[in-house]
């Protein structure tokens, strides 16, 4: 996949501080959401936040390596438990919102989107 083509989003949306504080409100919003929380019911969130706050920073263009599992294979036992679209826009919007509130702008914001539906097909297993 191309992440350099978001090379600088990284850093227009704040650098590290700025994407762990985005994460961690992230999280609470989808984890306080009935409608997607059930999914995480077995999951390690500490471990699941630094996973997600490593893969952005990746994704975005950050100085980072993302060691853990490719998308598809990471939530494959999801679809089966019938995550679908609808989730994976849930998940967009919590983002999105979580980006609007720490003050992201909406260009900068539909870089994010766009790096985050890069992965839809291989999250949703299609
Ligand atoms: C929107 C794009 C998404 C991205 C970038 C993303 C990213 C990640 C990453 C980096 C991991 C860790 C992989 C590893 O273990 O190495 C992960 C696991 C996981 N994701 Fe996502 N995810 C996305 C969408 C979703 C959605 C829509 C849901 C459910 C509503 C979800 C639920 C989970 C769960 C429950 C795990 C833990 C799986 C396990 O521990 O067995 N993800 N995701």
């Amino acid at each position: 996949m191309d992440y350099h083509k978001f090379d600088n989003v990284f850093a227009k949306i704040g650098g590290i501080n700025a994407l762990h504080e985005i994460v961690d409100r992230f999280y609470d919003k989808v984890m306080a959401d009935n409608t997607v929380n059930n999914f995480f019911k077995d999951a390690n969130m500490d471990i699941q936040r630094g996973k997600m706050k490593a893969f952005l920073m990746m994704a975005l263009g950050g100085p980072a390596k993302f060691t853990g599992k490719d998308m598809r294979q990471a939530h494959a036992r999801l679809v089966t438990n019938g995550l679908a679209d609808i989730h994976f826009d849930t998940i967009i919007l919590h983002l999105d919102n979580a980006l609007n509130e720490f003050g992201v702008v909406e260009s900068t914001r539909n870089d994010v989107r766009g790096v985050i539906e890069s992965v839809r097909a291989d999250v949703l297993n299609k």
